[in-house]
């Protein structure tokens, strides 16, 4: 295991550009895999995770290349089409990527076991197995709808109109891509928007998908069952949730100036810029502009010192994944802040709110941890820092591994992750692209010598 300490940093500064979306880069290999033609995707998140997608989809027929040129070309098969895969597909870490293939495979007739490691074996499958069930899929899994899992497709996939019980992009997404293959419409009602990337490639592919508000802040998206999906180019923007690393860091390390380009901006992924700017960040979107139905910009951040602020459940799905670095943000902070409907992080690739409050008690700072609220009280202030000194457990859970690193970099003794490699599924570079800003690691070897 890899273990990686952090120095506290001298003023981080440059202009970079972080790894490519994530969410947009497992969309665009499946879709890719059942369009008819060719698609090229251009800035790919080549971290485990996406490789693990694209294995998955030549598994089950795809042709997929990557260029000398880091272009990436995917020849599809047309919807119905992905082929019974002749070995087990191993998900690795990915959550994401196996319920969105679990839909998928629901409306073809075909078997497939997926398997995954330590933490996506631990995550639960049930919210995808019921609406799966019901299009007509059938599934064995081992205890309490748990991975590893063997899938069998429907022979005749039926169109459902399914409302989620919890606000998720990927069962929304996985019950989008099980009626791509079912015939007639396929409703999903979501009680709160999630992230739509779905919605929009769907419709760049030439799928036909329709989104109505309902009240309350509800959304209806109803898709018309198979359409010919044809080959497209795919431009993916850099990882807002990546970039979320760099914009609390240069927050909280004084004089910092850092700006990060070409960063996606989906309203219901911005929550993070939203958040700090209610802390007092120092923010601003330059250069903003649209492609295939998603915003980009570039984020400048100068550092400010943060002020405690409340953080309401309303905001909790647009920033899913950021709440563990924003809660680096909040211990760095003048006062309190109090983080609200934060019950799906327990359902993380490790249970993030209770890893995350004990690293932070770990390091020296004051928080309190409820069923599904976090109050952190910050040490606050240019000069008075968190005391961290401490080794914390990454829990294979590359998100926390990255948000304890960030809050080394302004903490008074190092901060050590136990194991950094699990960074490798989402940021690969995070070391060296944070060295090159300024920031200061040390491995285990480098401490010793
Ligand atoms: C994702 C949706 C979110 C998020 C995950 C990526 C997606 O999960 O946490 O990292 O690409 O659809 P939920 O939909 O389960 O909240």
């Amino acid at each position: 295991m890899p273990t990686l300490s952090v120095l506290k940093s001298a003023p981080l500064s440059g202009h970079v550009r972080v790894p490519g979306d994530k969410s947009i880069s497992h969309r665009a290999l499946m879709l890719g895999a059942v369009a008819l033609g060719e698609t090229r995707v251009t800035g790919l998140l080549e971290g485990e995770d996406v490789l693990a997608t694209a294995d998955a989809m030549r598994a089950m027929g795809a042709k997929v290349v990557r260029e000398d040129s880091g272009e990436w070309r995917i020849n599809g098969l047309g919807v119905g089409g992905l082929l019974q895969p002749d070995h087990t597909i191993d998900m690795g870490n990915s959550g994401t990527a196996v319920r969105l293939l679990m839909g998928l495979v629901a409306s073809h007739n075909i078997k497939v076991t997926f398997t995954g490691d330590a933490s996506l074996s631990s995550r639960p499958m049930m919210r995808v197995i019921t609406p799966l069930s019901q299009v007509g899929a059938t599934f064995e899994a081992a205890e309490g709808g748990r991975l590893p899992l063997t899938q069998t497709g429907a022979k005749s996939p039926m169109p459902i109109e399914y409302e989620l019980p919890v606000a998720s992009a990927q069962v929304k997404s996985a019950v989008l891509l099980a009626g791509l293959n079912a015939p007639g419409e396929t409703v999903v009602i979501e009680p709160k928007p999630t992230r739509d990337h779905s919605e929009k490639m769907l419709n760049h592919f030439g799928g036909d998908v329709r989104v109505e508000e309902l009240d309350g802040g509800a959304r209806r998206i109803t898709l018309k069952g198979q359409p010919e999906l044809k080959g497209r180019d795919v431009i993916v923007p850099a990882d807002i949730s990546s970039a979320a690393f760099l914009l609390v860091a240069a927050s909280i390390v004084p004089g910092s100036d850092v700006t990060v380009t070409g960063v996606g901006l989906n309203p219901l992924r911005a929550g993070v810029i939203e958040t700090l700017k209610d802390m007092g960040a120092n923010i601003e979107i330059l250069n903003q502009q649209t492609e295939a139905g998603e915003d980009i910009g570039d984020i400048h951040v100068q550092y400010t010192g943060l002020k405690g602020c409340l953080v309401s459940a309303s905001r909790a799905p647009d920033q899913i994944d950021e709440n563990p670095v924003l809660f680096v943000a909040a211990a760095c902070a003048e006062g309190q802040t109090r983080f609200e409907g934060l019950g799906e992080l327990r359902v993380k690739e490790s249970d993030r709110l209770a890893v995350m409050a004990k690293g932070l008690k770990d390091c020296g700072v004051d928080v309190e941890e409820g069923e599904d609220w976090l109050v952190v009280n910050g040490v606050g202030g240019t000069d008075v820092n968190v005391p961290g000194g401490a080794t914390v457990a990454s829990s294979l859970d590359h998100r926390i591994a990255m948000a304890f690193l960030v809050l080394g970099m302004n903490a008074q003794n190092p901060i050590t992750v136990d194991d950094a490699s699990p960074i490798e599924t989402s940021f690969p570079g995070f070391r060296h692209l944070m060295e090159s800003l300024g920031a200061t690691f040390q491995t285990e070897e480098q401490e010793n010598s």
